[in-house]
Formats: structure tokens, sequence, C-alpha cells
């Protein structure tokens, strides 16, 4: 019976979801009458910069994007998770090992929520996190060079997708995992799920650069974890994620997941469990994950690291507490005075909103509905702030501006809702161009809101571009929040899936870009500092290129004496050192990406010559006016042959 129940109400929101995309399908059609000066408000004269920049995750792209806010313009794509052939990330021999894990090397992964690292909850633009969803890593880029500079795996995890999420000095990244898995992995029946599965929340340590790891993992009951985020202010030093699944259901979850009327936000005071691994808590478990980072040479280091401090709830008590959410809650928000708590229950009909104060009166009271794992469940009513009632349907993830408001997206209905935070009355809302997911306000789950834009990152595009086959551009949308109306300004098209973004003021970021890196202190092993030592080496089967690139030639430039049977590496050292002069350097035949050589950078391509011949290689930048003069060729003898290694650089025409 309640199967069927269950059944029918999917299907019931499912019809509505469908029904009010085809209204607002009917809406949109025809030119945006009555848009008039929204043209004006996000136009960036040619020339002019923009007021923001807006950090994309690309989702199934595996990479984060960069656009400028408010005109919608691409800036560049940072490949984080994914090989990027454009530049050679993941296919030179410095950044493949970057995407090594414990399970080899990975060319991929699902990249969802980027998060600006903080100081006093302030975004400070140091470095921006990103988590890998499928095989559960955490990215931190560095944002002087837009490049990752370090990747850890997640042990105890499967599918990183409550995560990562930062405290407010970027003390922890906090990951958990959606999936809960046997902990330790081993061969078990799927049937034996409820009670055997775990849940694991990492805290790894996010302000120490290079050195990237998890202090400790709290394993928790065997729910999907879902979202994240820190507290601040008034509730630093805890960390709250949500859940569903509280059933403990293994198959068809649409339905046997969406059975309670409640599923929790777990609250995880990390401060306390700080403490108890200082005094001694915990155990230390077996488990093998990689850390990489862009070391010294701007070449990756990779560890493996053999075990993880892990945290039972009944080592540390008053660690974790759980309070009741309806229903199947998604996202969870704080204010930026760290007191408020909103969850999104996409199931449900209002959006919950908790109190911190009250949440730590009802854990003083000892005000328990019950007890599950060693967790204390708190009663819903005790620790309630209110309830943003009608707000629409499917509320996902909120955001909140500098004014006291709250945003919240509604995937069913479809629209922002913008809510009142202390009175919850809902105060306007606006439709979104299909299916919202997450929304973006710069600063918008921090502690410091720099408000004026919120971003719509839509899940369905249906008839807002011209169509482009089978599969249509995702988009964002800009709405202007500076008055009492949402005005929607632009549509931008995005890449891979827009999960979720964050934003910063540009200046606080442009001012501080590297522009070359200095020769002098290129500490790559097969480095070549001038023309004068540019050279190629043989040892056994292995030829070693010292290539120099300057406008407009390479060093050597024709090289013979290679064999059949040769790995070959082209050691590519940009001698360059003004800034935007990047050389490219391409192989003929070479089953492998370019290069891309920033200036004062050394870059290595392997080539295994497959055939006879001579080949060209050239430079794939254009650098300059001689660019399509900046070529070379490579003679490729047979297995064997005698002809000598020679080159000729530079140097010595
Ligand atoms: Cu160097 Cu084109």
């Amino acid at each position: 019976m309640k199967t069927i129940g269950a059944k029918r109400w999917t299907l019931a929101l499912l019809a509505l979801f469908l029904g009010t995309a085809a209204l607002y399908s009917c809406q949109a059609g025809g030119p945006s009458a009555g848009m008039g000066d929204a043209a004006s408000a996000v136009y960036v004269a040619p020339g002019e910069y923009d007021e923001f920049y807006a950090f994309m995750s690309g989702g199934f792209s595996g990479n984060v994007t960069v656009y400028g806010l408010p005109s919608g313009r691409l800036l560049r794509t940072v490949p984080v998770f994914s090989q990027f052939p454009e530049n050679g990330w993941g296919y030179s021999e410095e950044t493949k090992g970057m995407l090594e894990t414990s399970w080899g090397f990975i060319p991929w992964d699902d990249a969802h929520h980027p998060q600006l690292s903080q100081t006093e909850g302030v975004t400070d633009g140091r470095w921006l996190f990103i988590n890998a969803n499928n095989t559960p890593r955490v990215a931190r880029i560095d944002l002087t060079t837009f490049e990752t500079d370090e990747i850890l795996e997640v042990p105890n995890s499967a599918g990183n997708h409550a995560s990562p999420f930062i405290t407010e000095n970027t003390e922890y990244v906090v990951a958990s995992t959606r999936f809960s898995v046997p902990i330790p992995q081993r061969d078990m029946p799927i049937s034996e799920y409820k009670g055997n599965f775990q849940g694991t929340i990492s805290f790894i340590r996010g302000d120490d650069p290079g050195n990237m790891d998890v202090a400790f993992q709290i394993v928790v009951p065997g729910y999907n974890y879902d979202l994240s985020n820190a507290g601040r202010k008034a509730s630093a030093g805890w960390a709250f994620l949500t859940t569903y699944n509280t059933e403990e259901a293994h198959t068809l979850l649409e339905v046997n997941a969406s059975r309670h009327d409640k599923d929790f936000i777990a609250a995880v005071h990390w401060k306390r469990a700080e403490t108890c691994v200082a005094e001694g808590a915990g155990r230390d478990m077996p488990a093998e994950y990689i850390h990489n980072h862009m070391g010294p040479g701007r070449l990756t280091r990779s560890e493996t690291k053999r075990s993880v401090k892990v945290l039972e709830p009944s080592d540390c008590p008053d660690m974790v507490f759980f309070l009741p959410t309806p229903k199947s809650p998604h996202g969870v928000d704080v204010d930026p005075s760290g007191e408020y708590i909103a969850a999104g229950g996409k199931l449900a009909a209002v959006i919950p909103v908790h109190s911190f104060t009250k949440m730590l009166q009802a854990i003083e009271a000892r005000d328990y509905e019950t007890v599950v794992d060693g967790i204390p469940v708190l009663r819903y009513e005790a620790v309630l702030a209110g309830e943003v009632k009608e707000p629409g349907l499917g509320p996902l993830h909120t955001e909140f501006d500098d004014q006291g408001f709250g945003y919240t997206s509604m995937f069913i209905s479809s629209e922002i809702v913008k809510w009142k935070l202390g009175t919850w009355e809902v105060v306007d809302r606006a439709p979104a161009y299909y299916s919202i997911g997450h929304l973006m306000i710069p600063g918008g789950d921090s502690g410091q809101p720099w408000g004026k834009y919120a971003v719509a990152l839509n899940k369905i595009t249906k008839d807002r571009y011209l169509p482009t086959g089978p599969e249509l551009a995702h988009a964002a949308q800009l709405y202007d929040i500076t008055g009492d109306r949402l005005r929607l300004l632009l549509d931008f098209p995005t890449q891979g899936e827009p999960h979720y973004a964050q934003a910063l003021p540009a200046h606080i970021l442009m001012d501080r870009q590297a522009r070359i890196f200095p020769l002098e202190e290129n500490a790559h092993p097969h480095a070549t500092p001038g023309e004068g030592a540019a050279r190629v080496e043989r040892s056994g089967n292995v030829v070693r290129v010292y290539m120099t690139t300057i406008r407009t030639h390479f060093s050597p430039d024709n090289i013979e004496g290679i064999r059949l049977g040769d790995t070959v590496y082209f050691h590519v050292t940009n001698l360059e050192q003004d800034w935007d002069v990047p050389h490219g350097f391409a192989m003929m035949g070479a089953r492998n990406a370019e290069l891309l050589v920033m200036p004062g950078e050394t870059r290595t391509l392997k080539w295994v010559p497959t055939r006879v011949g001579v080949y060209p290689f050239y430079c794939t930048d254009f650098c300059s006016a001689l660019h399509q003069e900046m070529q070379g060729y490579v003679r490729v003898s047979p297995a064997g042959s005698d002809v000598a290694l020679s080159y000729s650089t530079g140097a010595t025409d």
C-alpha cells in the first residue's frame, strides 16, 4: 500500500513538473519584450573588465570554467579532474600524475561544487576547491595561476557529493560520502545494506598548501549524505550536512527512500572532534589513498597514504547531532550571521530553517527525541526557527544577500523564491528557464555576501538557445537582485553541467595574477636554461630532447638518429619571460595531446615513434608574425640503424 502511494506521489510530482515546464515553455516564446535596459546592465564595453569573476563547475566535464559577470563571457577553462588536450593537462609527463588515484590513472570525473577559500568567513581569493564526485577526490586550484595545484583522494567514501565545503578560516574542507558502502570495503550481499553499510564525513586540512590530508573521518549511519555548509560567526566550529535515505534503502530509492516524513541534518561539532582526536580518541584504520601535488619544478609529486584516523560518534560524545528535517533534504545553507540553517527539502512543502541558538539549548537540555547509532536526535520543534510557507515546489538550495534575504531555488516549480530572514515571508519570486538546481550569489554562502547578482544554474534548456542536435547548451541565468523584485538580465550558455558556482569581486584577484614563471627559479630536472644548453641525449632506447622555445624557433629544430623502438621525451622549456607568450608543441603521429608551455616553464611530451620517415613538429600557439616558421623535423630510422644521433640548434645556425 505504502509503496503504491509513494509511487503515485512521485508520478504526480513528475506530471506537475512537466506541466510547469510546458507552461514556462509557452511563456518564453518570442523575443524578450520588456527587457528594456537589461542589455545595458550586462554590457561590458570593449576593453572594459567585468565586475566579478565567477567560477562554474563543469559537472560531468570534470573541470572548472571561469566567467566574467555581468557579461557572462567565458574567460578560461581550468582543467582539474579531466584530461584537457588543449593545454596537455593530464597528457604531459609533468601533469599525468595529478590524475593518479589508488585505482590507477583516471582521465575523468564529475566536478560539482567549487568553493572559494575564506578568512574569517570572507572570501579571500587564495584558492578554489572542487570535488570529484565519482572517484572521491578534492582538488585545490591556485588562483594566482588558475591551475590545479593539488588533488587528494578521499578514502572510505563513495560518491563524494557533500564536498568540498570549507570552514570559515579554511581550516578544513568538509567532504562526505553520498553513497554509504561497506567500511572497510569487502565482499558482502547488497541485501544486507541496512545496519552494515556506513557513511563517512571527512575533515581535510585545507589551509596548508601542498599538505592537504584527511585529519580525521567520522563514521556515520548508512544514509546518503548530500550537501554541507560550515557554520560561521555564531556557529563557527560546526558543520551541517543533509541526509536522505534514512530508510537505509538499497534499491528503487525514488520510492523506498521517500517513506520518512523527515530525514536529518547532521550537525557536526568539528571543534569538539578536534579535541577528541588530540586527546587520543579514534583509531588509525588502514586505507590506501593518493595525494598529488604540483611540487618544485612544477612536477607532480604523488604520495600513497596508508592510514586514516577514524572516529565513531561513541568515541567522542556531543560531537554529532541529528536535526529532523522534512523531507529528503538536498541543500543546507547557513546564513551570513551563522544563526540560521536553511534546508532544501526537495519533497517538502515548506523551507524549514533551524536556529543554531535553539539547537544549542536543546543539546544543553538533552531534549532528545531518540538516539540513533549513538547519535542524539533533537526534536524538530525544539530546533526550528521558522518555516517559509508555500514557497513553491522542490526547494533545493539557498543563498543569502547582504540585506537579510534568502533566495531559494525551486526545482519543480522552476523559480527563485526570495524570503525574509526572521519573518520567513516570501517577498518575491522569479521564474528560471528551466529547472534550476543550484543558484549563486557572490559571497552568498559566506559571512560576507557581496550581493548584487544571483545566477541560476539550470538543468534543462529546452527552447532558450538555437538547437544543436540532441544535446542542447546548458545554461546559467543572471538576475539583478538589488531592487525589490528580481530582474532577469541575461541567459548565457555554460560548458558541461553548470552544477554550482562561486564568485568574488574582480579586484581581489586581478592584481595578484602570475604573469610568468621566472626562468631562474625553474627547478625542473630536465629544464634547459638557455639555447646554448639545448641538446639531445641517448641512454639505451630512451632519447631525451632538451628543447627550448623563443620567438620564433625551436632549439634543436632538426633531429636525426631516432630509431624505431626508441621512447623520445621532448622536454620543452619556454625561454620567454613576457606575459601572454606561451609556445605550443605538437609532434605528428604522437598518440598524445599537444603541450602548451608557459613562459619560464618546462613541459614534457612522450613520443614513441611507430613509422620510419621524416616527420614535422610545430608550434601550435600563434605567438608572433613568424609563428608559422616555428617548426622542425625528426628523422626516424629503422631499429638497429647506424644513423648517428645529431641535431641542429638555433645557437649554431
Ligand atoms: Cu611559438 Cu607559435
